[in-house]
């Protein structure tokens, strides 16, 4: 059994019995984080793309634990840069690591570090991460894309997070429209509320998905898969 903990925008911890993970780790300058970038305990950190509201205090976390960044080729060379271990991967790739599998997806985004986004950080990625027998799907910022019927058909997911802020990512229309492609069991609403222009509704997402049971977590909510 894993204990899946969303920690507000698209941060996600993942514990399984013998290992903790932890995915886009914006923390510093979350105002709605419930934890602070020391109390992370994580072998593995886990990022979607090069965006600050995802890399977030990733290196500094992955340094204090002496754990691996798991990013795509450009990103992961960039944090070990910085002095992180890292394992690249990249789009369409799989790897068997000591917690479980995890394959880098596509996603309809950019890339980009720093201020001005100006490192060049690869295209935006997401992960489908299988650990103790059940599939989560963190598909990263992203839009609608046909793909994700791919993705459902290929692959029977447990938990899918889905951003519904909109403005940078889907918005909630296209998100009901990706949890119709991925038919996932269990569908939780992520990045949104973060800044004003991300702010929604996630009730509205919940009442026009069918098919899913959708999971409204506050920051700081769990969920026992
Ligand atoms: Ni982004
Ligand atoms: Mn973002």
């Amino acid at each position: 059994m894993s204990k899946v903990t969303f920690y507000g925008h698209s941060c996600v911890g993942i514990e399984s019995q013998a290992h903790k993970l932890i995915i886009d780790p914006f923390i510093t300058g979350n105002e709605l984080s419930p934890i602070k970038p020391d109390d992370v305990e994580a072998k593995f950190i886990l990022i979607t793309h090069g965006h600050g509201d995802h890399v977030g205090d990733g290196v500094a976390i992955a340094k204090k634990n002496n754990a691996t960044v798991i990013a795509n080729f450009e990103l992961a060379n960039l944090c070990a840069g910085e002095g992180c271990n890292i394992h690249p991967m990249h789009i369409g790739g799989a790897h068997n690591f000591d917690f479980g599998r995890v394959k880098m997806t596509m996603a309809l985004h950019g890339g980009g570090y720093g201020e001005d986004a100006s490192r060049y950080t690869g295209p935006a990625t997401g992960f489908l991460i299988t650990i103790d027998g059940k599939t989560i799907y963190h598909p990263g910022d992203t839009g609608l894309f046909l793909d994700m019927k791919l993705i459902g058909e290929m692959n029977q997911i447990d938990l899918a997070f889905l951003p519904i802020g909109d403005n940078f990512t889907m918005g909630i229309d296209d998100a009901v429209k990706a949890v119709e492609f991925l038919s996932p069991s269990i569908v939780v609403p992520m990045h949104y509320d973060t800044f004003p222009v991300i702010a929604q509704d996630p009730t509205e997402f919940a009442s026009k998905v069918s098919g899913a049971k959708v999971v409204i977590l506050k920051p700081g909510d769990s969920i026992d898969l």
